[in-house]
């Protein structure tokens, strides 16, 4: 038997701009160029790096990325205005590889309440503005926001005017993430069918995740022609979150029976890719998160461990090494070395200079006495926020408590180079330390959600906290771990000011435009 050629799907990675959008998901400039070469690693085709017009901070990156990441498409998103399409193109233009990537809404119930214009307008606006950014770069990505809800007949004739006016990638997104899997099937070949031409273009489909059929609606397109998956690593993004790019790829490539694609993906580096996000954003994926979380490859039942034991196809249907877990995890302790440290480093997905490496190895020792075992999640606590600029540094939190005293915290902070002592009482020690930092820093922000759970082990682990804080509709969050509890509270409060702080910076850097996000 001859081979059987493969369909090659392109994986166009949106995290960085539509996972960004996710409540508590923004990052700085330095986190998403560590996240894109991250994503070059893994072997994405096309990089979202942002949306250039949004603010000063995400125009920065775009252009940061497109300066230093190479051999990967680099696209930047626009509305279809002149003015965004041209802020796009200033940031994508040092890519060796630009995309404009431009986009309005198709719908009926968009056109009347969001956009206020008639089918006809909408029309030209959506041809002219994919010859003006057709004017700057030979890729033209053109997505008809809310396709899903269009009208087809309407969709397909704007879908043909953009592919004569140059768009060489016509996504179909199901921005609301409503159509089911079937429908999905058919309203993609239909397009295929209906318009002529485009088999010229890539046919790429955009999944929203709001009934949790993004990865299905995604894999359904792929069988009904579609030759791009927008996607986000570990599905983050707006509301529910878009396709999971982890979950695509592995049903594509456990499934070559089915879908007879391939595409260029590296898995051994998916689960780096997710380890990576989750300790840059602080948002953890669920236990049972399909191919990243925790349990994915856990068997815990005595009749699958037998079953695993004798014979690992049993009950498995892919290897953990196969998208880059390891299968027996090194527990380190206070006799492990440099080496293995730097060791454990990279298979975290960690990429540190020499300096960061030795600040990070002098807070592994001081732990490692305190603590027996040290996991990988200890490592991540004690890594993740190392290495990033910070305004606010906690010298000490310290608090009286007790079932017979009212909550009293002390706390001194480092704020640029001051140093900064105040107390609170609150409704329990945690309260009254996050309070006592409020008074120095005078944020205004709000707490919005608080969690913390164990980093495995019995009373001697360290509380691995997250705090989550909301400013001006931007919700941000902040994480540290630490053995005292109250201590890992306050480092994770001070961690999310730090974030806000550079969030904030980047909005009032220079705001560019007032900008309504509604992708
Ligand atoms: O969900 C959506 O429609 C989008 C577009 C901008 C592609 O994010
Ligand atoms: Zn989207």
């Amino acid at each position: 038997m001859g081979d059987i050629r493969l369909k090659k799907i392109k994986i166009f990675d949106t995290t960085l701009r539509d996972g960004e959008q996710s409540p508590g998901a923004s990052m700085n400039i330095e986190e998403k160029l560590n996240l894109a070469r991250q994503l070059s690693r893994l072997g994405v085709d096309v990089i979202e790096a942002g949306f250039p017009i949004a603010s000063e901070g995400d125009f920065e990156a775009v252009r940061t990325i497109a300066q230093e990441i190479k051999g990967v498409e680099i696209a930047g998103l626009a509305r279809a205005n002149e003015k965004d399409i041209y802020r796009a193109y200033s940031a994508v233009k040092y890519a060796e590889k630009p995309v404009i990537h431009t986009f309005i809404a198709t719908s009926d119930v968009h056109l009347k309440y969001k956009l206020k214009i008639t089918r006809e307008e909408l029309y030209e606006k959506a041809v002219n503005m994919v010859k003006y950014a057709k004017s700057f770069t030979e890729n033209v990505e053109f997505s008809a926001e809310d396709a899903s809800r269009s009208d087809l007949d309407f969709l397909c004739k704007v879908i043909k005017g953009v592919i004569a006016a140059g768009a060489t990638t016509v996504n179909i997104p199901d921005t609301v993430g409503y159509i089911t899997p079937f429908e999905f099937f058919n309203f993609i070949k239909n397009i295929g069918e209906k318009v002529e031409g485009i088999e010229n273009v890539i046919l790429s489909v955009h999944c929203h995740n709001d009934l949790g059929l993004g990865v299905a609606n995604s894999l359904s397109a792929i069988l009904a022609g579609a030759n791009q998956v927008e996607c986000t690593i570990n599905g983050i993004g707006e509301r529910a979150g878009n396709a999971a790019l982890e979950e695509i790829v592995m049903a594509l490539d456990v499934r070559k029976d089915i879908y007879n694609a391939e595409t260029s993906i590296n898995t051994a580096e998916i689960f780096r890719s997710s380890q990576l996000l989750t300790h840059i954003t602080g948002i953890s994926v669920q236990p049972n998160k399909a191919i990243v979380g925790k349990n994915a490859f856990a068997h815990e039942a005595g009749i699958h461990q037998d079953g695993v034991l004798k014979e690992k196809t049993t009950y498995e249907i892919m290897t953990p090494e196969r998208v880059g877990r390891q299968p027996d995890e090194l527990v380190l302790g206070k006799h492990s070395g440099k080496h293995a440290f730097k060791e454990k480093l990279i298979s975290l997905g960690y990429l540190l200079n020499d300096e960061e490496i030795e600040k990070a190895f002098a807070k592994f020792k001081n732990l490692a006495d305190k603590k027996k075992d040290i996991y990988d999640e200890d490592i991540d606590s004690l890594v993740s926020k190392s290495h990033h600029f910070e305004k606010y540094e906690l010298k000490y939190a310290n608090v009286i408590c007790g079932d017979t005293v009212s909550p009293l915290a002390m706390v001194k902070l480092n704020v640029d180079g001051e140093l900064k002592h105040d107390s609170s009482c609150g409704n329990g020690p945690v309260d009254a330390a996050i309070n006592a930092i409020e008074k120095i820093v005078n944020s205004k922000a709000k707490v919005v959600a608080y969690e913390v759970k164990s980093i495995r082990g019995t009373t001697e682990a360290q509380g691995d906290v997250s705090v989550t804080i909301e400013y001006n509709g931007a919700g941000i969050t902040g994480r540290s771990a630490h053995t005292d509890i109250v201590v890992a509270s306050a480092k994770a409060y001070v961690n999310a000011l730090n974030k806000l702080y550079i969030h904030n910076k980047n909005i009032a850097d220079k705001p560019v435009c007032e900008i309504e996000i509604n992708a």
